[in-house]
């Protein structure tokens, strides 16, 4: 039924604050689930299996980590027909976020600039949430580090929260690819890569021994990497067998973007502008690691055929935020249609 009235609400929506929509709706969407008012935004889910990381997607699209970072709404998202839902980012400790306003909306370019910077309620709040879902389909748990954790220190954060949401996941990703708290990026580089993955797939290893049930760990990467870079980022994911790749982030860029207003907003750019070198990123991983892993798409897409371009790439599944902010829930069930049996 939203599916009708999407744009008439959308138009009201978007007359507010961005952030204060973004919790008007959470709110919402958290009070109507497993409640006769969920119809308003259910939608049949399309059935369109596909094996991936050893997991069963019942179809090939998916929400996007950041838009329920804290796990409050995995149910609503579940009854608009999303093949598997990512939560988080989450950190081990509580945090705030970087100062308001910290989310603009560039209408035109149908984007989103955000600067969050990880706000959440921490990992047992998301666990408690998690618990509570009834929610039984695919659930990626994304973790990251809290803020004030040094970058040289972050392995420990990362370690935390696996350990902690580990038994609640499908699968967890690896978040070292926000451009909003401070040096994250460098995890994707050298030696801190290098350490951080040992200390994972060495965790992974003990918990899948401790529980008996190896879960996927999933590296997110950002899109702003030259063809070096992903040279040596698919060197250490080959060395250490990651089970696979979500790409990709944000974007620091602001091409096609320059005379919007907002544009000069400090953060990462999301939405339609960021489809074609997100897109190539997929591309240039899939060619290097030749099947090794799977990868998932993210990043610009915001209709069918942008989403089957992103499988032609080299994703096994995708991913939307801004597209879904601007489309609404429709654009899931055209996609899932869109890729059925491709
Ligand atoms: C407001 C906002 C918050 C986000 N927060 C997170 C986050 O916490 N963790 C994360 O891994 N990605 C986060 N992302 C990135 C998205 O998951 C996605 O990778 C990116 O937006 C590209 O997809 P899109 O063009 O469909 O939006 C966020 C994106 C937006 C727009």
């Amino acid at each position: 039924m939203l599916n009708l009235f999407y744009p008439i609400a959308r138009s009201f929506l978007f007359q507010l604050d961005a952030e204060k929509t973004h919790d008007l709706t959470l709110r919402w969407l958290e009070k109507i689930q497993n409640t006769p008012l969920e119809s308003l935004i259910s939608q049949p889910l399309v059935k369109d299996p596909v094996e991936c990381f050893g997991l069963t997607f019942p179809n090939r699209i998916g929400l996007a980590a950041g838009l329920d970072k804290d796990a409050r709404c995995i149910d609503a998202f579940a009854a608009m027909g999303f093949g598997h839902i990512e939560v988080g980012t989450v950190t081990p400790r509580p945090q705030p976020g970087n100062p308001k306003p910290r989310l603009f909306r560039l209408p035109k370019a149908h984007a989103l600039i955000n600067r969050f910077g990880f706000n959440n309620l921490g990992v047992d709040n998301l666990i408690e949430n998690v618990k509570r879902a009834k929610f039984k389909g695919v659930l990626g748990i994304n973790i990251g580090k809290n803020f004030d954790t040094p970058v040289e220190e972050a392995t420990q954060d990362y370690l935390i929260c696996l350990e902690k949401v580990y038994p609640y996941a499908s699968y967890i990703t690896v978040n070292i690819s926000s451009p909003n708290t401070e040096n994250l990026r460098q995890l994707q580089f050298g030696e801190a890569l290098d350490e951080l993955l040992s200390a994972i797939k060495l965790k992974q290893k003990e918990l899948s021994e401790k529980s008996s049930i190896k879960k996927p760990i999933l590296i997110k990467i950002a899109p702003d990497l030259n063809d070096e870079e992903i040279d040596s980022l698919v060197k250490a994911f080959l060395k250490h067998e990651v089970d696979g790749l979500i790409a990709t982030n944000t974007t620091f860029s602001r091409e096609g973007v320059e005379d919007l207003s907002h544009s000069d907003e400090k953060g990462g750019l999301s939405g339609s502008p960021l489809f074609n070198s997100s897109t190539e990123v997929v591309k240039k991983l899939s060619d290097k690691i030749n099947g090794a892993f799977p990868i998932i798409g993210v990043g610009g897409i915001d209709d069918a055929s942008k989403a089957k371009t992103k499988i032609e790439a080299g994703a096994t599944l995708v991913q939307v935020y801004s597209g879904f902010i601007y489309k609404g829930p429709r654009l899931i069930h055209s996609i899932a249609k869109a890729l059925r049996g491709i």
